[in-house]
């Protein structure tokens, strides 16, 4: 096992014990591997073109990635230069890992799906799920101009009233300050907000991080140092809470996208398997296609600690290792009964 600093010790024998020694060691060197800068272009401000053209002309060369149509990459000595970029500062770009712009590019979207972010800021998912989508439809032919008759609501929920600022702040910088944010609890919702039903549902609450760790680096994981267990036990609470009230916000045939940056199966995989035990409606659907994409992918788990998961979970989850590409990141793909989507495992 690799040399960690003791307080990293429980976290590493505990991805030993759940991973196995081998993933667990690729886990803990791709902790510390060099992250490969990733952003992506806002549709709301620019087109992919002109940004790369931009980029170039201040000297930063930026890369398409096959993640998306929207996806770039650049090397990281040009980290420092993007951040300091025109582009940067008017909302042209995001940066955003690879991994992370995964639950909001998973499935068709069009105008017309209300969309719903459970765990939002600061806005990185809300912003490119509703790039993706568009404002949605505000008139509709027959109506007075002006009487718009349907729109497709897009909200966005965050508990906490500071970073609820940092989402609005940053909606508005990407040209989306037409998404509706909440100040509120996911598990305890407005009314407004809990008599819709929603097509598209992002559920990406907080977690342990263990993904995004870095040993050199102590204010990555200063909070994980001796108290892990009881910590991560707390944290798949939540986040079984948060995902459990955004099932019954589901519309027929839609779906929830739960994601973490966590490498542990209580806050990934169990979660996932108890909403499935929990809302017999839901079933997997495959979202494993970006992994090859990106790089780091490694297998679901099909069981844990004794306990046998759904047997759709090894195959249609995405597990990714951290590296270059990225943190660890872990994604579900869940659909309500009544769904058109192509692939659904029922
Ligand atoms: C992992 S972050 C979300 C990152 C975001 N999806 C993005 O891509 O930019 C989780 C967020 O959920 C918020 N949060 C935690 N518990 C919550 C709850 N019960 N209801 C709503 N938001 C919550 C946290 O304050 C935090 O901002």
């Amino acid at each position: 096992m690799h040399d960690l600093p003791p307080g990293l010790a429980e976290l590493g024998r505990r991805l030993q014990e759940s991973l196995g020694t081998g993933e667990a060691e690729a886990a803990i060197a791709g902790w510390s591997a060099p992250r490969t800068p990733a952003f992506r272009v806002n549709l709301m401000r620019t087109d992919a073109d002109t940004l790369a053209r931009e980029l170039a002309a201040a000297g930063i060369a930026a890369t398409r990635h096959p993640l998306s149509p929207w996806s770039f990459t650049c090397a990281p000595e040009a980290a420092y230069a993007l951040k300091g970029s025109r582009a940067f500062h008017d909302g042209r770009l995001y940066v955003q890992s690879l991994p992370s712009q995964v639950p909001a590019l998973l499935g068709e979207v069009s105008p017309d799906d209300a969309c719903l972010d459970c765990t939002a800021a600061p806005g990185g998912k809300t912003s490119l799920l509703a790039m993706r989508r568009g404002r949605g439809r505000l008139e509709q032919p027959g109506n007075p101009p002006g009487k718009p008759s349907k729109i497709a609501h897009f909200d966005a929920i965050e508990r906490s009233p500071i970073r609820h600022q940092l989402l609005k702040h940053n909606l508005t910088k990407l040209g989306c300050d037409w998404v509706r944010t909440w100040k509120s609890d996911s598990r305890s919702l407005p009314q407004a907000v809990r008599q819709r039903r929603y097509r598209h549902i992002l559920v990406d609450p907080p977690c342990t991080g263990s993904g995004t760790v870095v040993p050199a680096d102590a204010r990555t994981w200063a909070h994980l140092a001796g108290r892990y267990d009881g910590y991560v036990a707390i944290k798949a609470q939540q986040q079984y809470g948060i995902a459990m009230s955004a099932a019954e916000l589901l519309a027929p045939g839609g779906s929830l996208i739960y994601s973490t940056c966590s490498l542990d199966p209580e806050e990934n995989e169990a979660v996932v398997d108890a909403l499935l035990t929990a809302r017999p409606e839901l079933s997997l659907i495959d979202a494993t296609a970006p992994g090859p994409l990106i790089g780091g992918a490694v297998p679901a788990l099909a069981h844990w600690r004794g306990r046998d998961f759904h047997p759709e979970l090894a195959r249609t989850c995405l597990r990714l290792q951290p590296g270059a590409w990225g943190e660890g990141f872990f994604v579900a793909w869940l659909v309500s009964a009544g769904s058109s989507l192509p692939g659904t495992s029922r």
